[in-house]
């Protein structure tokens, strides 16, 4: 009977911890707002994270800077901008050598983007 409990136990120990452990996987999106996006508190500082380390208006690697609000414009309706943190095909992907922004960030600058690249 012990062991009877003790399986149990076990049992309702991994499947609670396998729940609760991979929701965030199941639904990366879930607890991610791509509500009202705005560049100085959403979009500046994904950049200001990943990328300006390169892209700066010192280090201007690739010949880019994204320092300012009109720099980082300058890359939206190209679509360098997304198609660089997407890693879709025909743009290089970015940030460069690292670990692809995680899905969060990027609908947060695609959200930005589609609500119109606002200076907000
Ligand atoms: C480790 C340095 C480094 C980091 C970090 C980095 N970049 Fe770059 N980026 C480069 C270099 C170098 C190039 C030029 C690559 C080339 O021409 O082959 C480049 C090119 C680009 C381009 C032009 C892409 C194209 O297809 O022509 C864009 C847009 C860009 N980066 C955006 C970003 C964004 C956005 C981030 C952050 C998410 C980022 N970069 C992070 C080094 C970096």
């Amino acid at each position: 009977m012990n062991k009877f409990f003790l399986i149990l136990a076990i049992v309702v120990v991994s499947l609670s911890s396998c729940y609760y452990d991979s929701e965030e996987d199941l639904y990366p999106s879930a607890g991610c707002s791509t509500e009202n996006v705005s560049f100085a508190n959403d979009v500046k500082p994904i950049l200001l994270n990943s990328c300006l380390s390169c892209h700066n208006n010192v280090s201007l690697q690739g010949n880019i800077t994204l320092e300012s609000y009109d720099d980082v414009l300058s890359y939206v309706p190209n679509g360098l901008l997304l198609g660089s943190i997407k890693h879709d095909s025909g743009y290089k992907a970015m940030p460069q050598n690292a670990t692809k922004l995680d899905d969060c960030r990027i609908s947060k600058v695609e959200a930005w983007i589609t609500a119109g690249a606002l200076n907000n």
